[in-house]
């Protein structure tokens, strides 16, 4: 029997749960040797309500355990997004969590667990921080530490004021609030999910910079459709306020399907590494994904580099990815007006290199067995990258599924492109990581093809690794270079 066509295959390399409605990473700690994502969750269906926090592990951020809900919600209480932090190498984990109750007040409330976050203990006092608010949520706590010592800081959103509150404590449980910032940046959102992590620029410690992360989702009359989005920020912090370097708020990821992503607590070695919803609430509870419903992002390495003297964020795929490909020699196709296609898995990574001063023009285009397509254009004239889905598979999904989202590029640079799909998650990173692109695509559970054509002949190197399933096909096998590029 055939799976219906449209019904979303379920990812292989990225965290999705077994069954039911998943949105927001939540808690997200390195502890004991593993990866630790709790995630919004309805234990008991396939969409938004009865919020809790489910619960999975990774060693290396590929493949996922998934355990029981670690936060469950109750008559009194639905458990919205959160953070949690491992206070010592084998100390307990500290949950902090958005405690709605029936009437709507939101507040934030305390769990520990000693048990690696199998169980969790609410505290007696909960909730710990109540301002009496309707949208007072997404506690994600963090680290500071500077001559006046160490402390714990929560950061919180009052979501229609678009304001981030501040609060600072020494034991993770008497918190004073400290500092407000925003509102900033457009009208008709609200801010979710915040978070703020230290990164040094080009590599240099001694030139770090805070990186402010915000969702934005559209409210009120005459909504934005292209719907819910993230944004940064950078500036510095100084334990009290974050100041930052320019008011404009700058776009995070260019698809439409990246949001709530925060960092993990205590990652090796101090890496910042983010985790996101691939999800958009404008479209969300539409999607034909069963028994499943969600999916995380891949997890992403975060750095600052300087560009037209100014630090810009770079995303960078994971290293059971990059050290994947590192490991596979690329192979050369002679790229034309006439199409190559390469036959791809569907659940694996392909990379790009190119001369664009070459090439010119440099179009790719996947498709499989439904009617969908996505586009991906490289322009170097325009300096853009457009990503466009479309087909009557994506616009059955919801009126606005299908998309165009355009990339302006840092100049002229060598082209670099790496593409994931795994299923129906497709996420680019461009130019070395200087632009993301996520986005839910459906392209059916066949086989894909990725077809390539540029403006001008010239060689443009390809490696394809399978990340999914064992599988001879490590190397890009080209089936059919006959037909011209539609
Ligand atoms: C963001 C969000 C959070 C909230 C959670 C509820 O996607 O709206 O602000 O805590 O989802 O599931």
């Amino acid at each position: 029997m055939h799976d219906e066509p449209n019904i979303l295959p379920r990812p292989g390399f990225h965290l999705t749960p077994e069954r039911n409605w998943m949105n927001d990473p939540n808690g997200l700690v390195f502890h004991r040797g593993r990866w630790h994502a709790f995630f919004q969750y309805n234990p008991e269906g396939s969409d938004w309500g009865n919020m809790s926090w489910g619960h999975a592990t990774s060693v290396d951020l590929q493949h996922w355990d998934e355990l029981p809900v670690a936060l469950r919600f109750t008559a009194e209480e639905q458990v919205y997004s959160g953070s949690a932090v491992a206070a010592g190498p084998d100390g307990p984990l500290t949950a902090y969590y958005t405690s709605v109750s029936a009437d709507g007040r939101q507040a934030q409330s305390r769990a520990t667990s000693d048990d690696d976050g199998l169980t969790w203990q609410r505290d007696p006092a909960n909730p710990i921080i109540d301002r009496g608010s309707h949208a007072f949520r997404d506690p994600k706590i963090i680290r500071y530490e500077d001559a006046d010592g160490f402390r714990w800081i929560m950061l919180t959103v009052e979501a229609v004021e678009r304001q981030v509150l501040v609060y600072s404590s020494a034991d993770l449980r008497a918190w004073e609030h400290v500092s407000t910032f925003g509102p900033v940046g457009p009208t008709g959102v609200v801010w979710e999910c915040p978070d703020l992590i230290p990164l040094a620029v080009d590599g240099r410690p001694e030139e770090t910079r805070w990186v402010l992360l915000l969702s934005t989702n559209p409210v009120g009359d005459a909504q934005d459709p292209d719907g819910s989005s993230m944004s940064y920020l950078v500036g510095d912090f100084d334990g009290t306020a974050f100041t930052p370097e320019r008011s404009e708020l700058r776009r995070l990821d260019h698809g439409r399907d990246f949001y709530a992503a925060v960092g993990f607590d205590s990652a090796p070695g101090g890496e910042a590494v983010i985790l996101g919803w691939m999800g958009n609430w404008r479209y969300a509870a539409d999607l034909p994904a069963s028994p499943w419903r969600g999916a995380m992002s891949l997890p992403r390495r975060l750095s600052l580099t300087t560009v037209d003297g100014e630090p810009r964020l770079v995303q960078e795929p994971p290293a059971f990815v990059t050290e994947r490909l590192a490991a596979i020699d690329p192979t050369t196709v002679a790229l034309s007006a006439v199409a190559v296609d390469l036959a791809l898995d569907g659940f694996g990574v392909v990379e790009l290199g190119w001369d664009p001063s070459v090439t010119g023009e440099l179009r790719l285009r996947l498709t499989a067995d439904t009617d969908g397509e996505v586009a991906i254009v490289h322009d170097p004239a325009a300096a853009t990258l457009s990503v466009t889905r479309s087909g009557g598979a994506m616009d059955t999904v919801h009126p606005d599924f299908a998309s165009t989202s355009i990339v302006p590029l840092a100049g002229d640079r060598p082209g670099r492109l790496l593409l994931s799909l795994d299923g129906p998650l497709l996420e680019l990173f461009v130019d070395g990581g200087l632009a993301t692109v996520s986005d839910l695509v459906l392209l059916g559970s066949g086989r894909p093809r990725l077809t390539l054509a540029s403006e001008r002949a010239s060689p443009v190197s390809v490696t394809v690794a399978v990340l999914h399933r064992a599988s001879v096909l490590d190397r890009a096998s080209v089936v059919d270079q006959a037909h011209a590029f539609a």
